[in-house]
């Protein structure tokens, strides 16, 4: 697989828990009780798997890589893509603090949640859509082979330290979720 490839492997993960995510939204503006351990687990895969492994290998290796081809850091689309991490990163803390709240009792964060949870949604589905659409076709345009070859090298290797059991783990976490939620 090339680079662009796994990420958007990794997009397609990303859009399943979206889903689940989109779910929970309605559940509790429907008033319905969401188990906190699920939203837990939710946050766990945000953070380990669509954070620290995905959007770490497009911050530390693919948007450097743009760099060097002539695409600016501070603006344009990488610019944008940066913004919206950190953007998304808002987002779930806040999904995080109104489960904590919820956790211990406080009805009203159910709407906090919710409104978190559903605002995550919408930026990662219009930000995977440009990545999938504009980034990535750019990146594959205009990378040399020898840097597409370097990324790949580099995303393997991020894949050994993150572990690849540990990969099949968040997987299962995310099938279990789909079923639970989409089913
Ligand atoms: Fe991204
Ligand atoms: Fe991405």
């Amino acid at each position: 697989m090339t680079a662009t490839e796994v990420l958007k492997t990794e997009h397609r993960d990303i859009r399943v828990m979206l889903s689940v995510l989109e779910n929970v939204a309605d559940r509790l503006e429907g008033g319905e009780a969401v188990p906190h351990a699920d939203l837990e687990a939710m946050l766990d895969f945000i953070r380990t798997f669509a954070d620290s492994l995905h959007h770490a290998k497009e911050e530390g290796l693919l948007f450097p890589a743009l760099e060097r081809a002539g695409f600016p850091r501070e603006s344009g689309p990488v610019g944008v893509m940066l913004l919206e991490h950190d953007a998304g990163r808002g987002h779930t803390r806040g999904l995080a603090e109104a489960a904590e709240r919820l956790q211990a009792g406080d009805a009203a964060a159910a709407r906090q949640a919710a409104g978190h949870a559903r605002a995550y949604v919408q930026l990662l589905d219009a930000h995977i859509y440009k990545e999938d659409n504009i980034l990535f076709e750019m990146a594959d345009m205009h990378l040399s082979e020898e840097e597409q070859k370097w990324l790949s090298d580099e995303f393997e290797r991020v894949a050994d330290r993150f572990g690849h059991d540990r990969h099949e783990e968040y997987h299962d976490l995310l099938h279990t979720l789909r079923d639970r939620y989409l089913s």
